[in-house]
């Protein structure tokens, strides 16, 4: 609490700063819209998390109804180049094909590793970029996304966020309901805000910002909150719920978003 306190005290001092800004950021989202994928910061359904929608800079400024022509040319990612690569890799450079782990149109068959179908392109391309400046840690991904460009990247996320979202089913039907409460509302006496609130009522995410839920392997997401819980991954928002989340809650509501489309 004292931290997200804190955290308003410098929102409340950026309200100012933005107004002044808003043509940088109003370039900013010149690029976002060039990259395809304006960003939709869900309304919060928690105090806990209102910091949060605060700092999306898109949240506070409304878009000009045509971007300014000069703005930097942003990369695109090429779906067909970003197929071909996902399927087979390139042994010339050392590029493992996705396939292997992550399935065919990015549905894995196991647990292990995470289907990736449907899932926004800008959150994936960070996700890849993540891996290979070492800020997400995991030796698997780290090697392989270290042989990626940042072209590599754009074309497997365009090629990715192209598939039919992956359909799951929930996994425990003894904590449906804890899970669903979770998800759909939070648990106010903790502090825990609702995740529908960012990931959206049907787990299908808001671009750019909030991955898609729906569908995922149980097991991955409530290891990715173990992990946001301990700090090995580090992402404000997430490390500041998932503290509040215990082993119980953490499984109830992976198991309910496993069903979720
Ligand atoms: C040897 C198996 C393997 C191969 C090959 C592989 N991955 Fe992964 N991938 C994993 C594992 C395991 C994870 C989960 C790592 C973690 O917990 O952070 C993962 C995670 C990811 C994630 C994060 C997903 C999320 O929801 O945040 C992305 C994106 C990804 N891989 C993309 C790729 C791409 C693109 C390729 C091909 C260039 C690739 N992977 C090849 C095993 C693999
Ligand atoms: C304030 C917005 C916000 C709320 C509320 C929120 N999340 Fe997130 N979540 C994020 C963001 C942003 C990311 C992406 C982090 C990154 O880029 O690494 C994320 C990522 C995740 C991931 C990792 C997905 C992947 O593919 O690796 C899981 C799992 C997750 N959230 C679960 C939850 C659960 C469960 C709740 C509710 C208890 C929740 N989130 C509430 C913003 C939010």
């Amino acid at each position: 609490m004292r931290h997200s306190s804190q955290i308003s005290k410098l929102t409340r001092l950026k309200q100012p700063f933005l107004g002044c800004c808003s043509i940088f950021l109003v370039m900013a989202l010149a690029s976002l819209a060039a990259a395809n994928e304006p960003a939709k910061p869900a309304s919060m359904a928690s105090p806990a998390v209102a910091p949060s929608a605060a700092v999306a800079p898109v949240a506070v400024v409304s878009a000009p109804a045509a971007a300014p022509v000069q703005a930097p040319k942003a990369l695109k990612g090429d779906a067909t180049v970003g197929e071909a690569l996902y399927n087979n890799g390139d042994a010339s450079r050392g590029v493992v094909a996705c396939l292997t782990c992550h399935g065919p149109k990015g549905m894995s068959a196991v647990a292990t590793w995470p289907k990736l179908a449907a899932q926004h392109g800008t959150y994936l391309a960070k996700q890849l970029k993540n891996y290979k400046d070492g800020t997400r840690a995991n030796p698997i991904m780290m090697g392989l996304a270290a042989t990626l460009t940042d072209q590599d990247m754009l074309n497997l996320a365009a090629f990715l966020v192209k598939q039919p979202p992956p359909q799951g089913e929930v996994q425990n039907k003894a904590s449906i309901e804890l899970g669903q409460l979770i998800y759909r509302g939070g648990i106010a006496a903790k502090g825990i805000p609702a995740c529908s609130a960012c990931h959206s009522p049907n787990g299908a995410g808001i671009p750019a910002q909030y991955p898609r839920l729906g569908g995922q392997w149980a097991e991955y997401n409530a290891t990715q909150l173990a992990y946001f819980r301990d700090g090995t991954r580090k992402n404000v928002q997430m490390n500041m719920i998932a503290v509040k989340l215990s082993d119980l809650e953490v499984k109830a509501v992976a198991d309910y978003m496993a069903g979720l489309h």
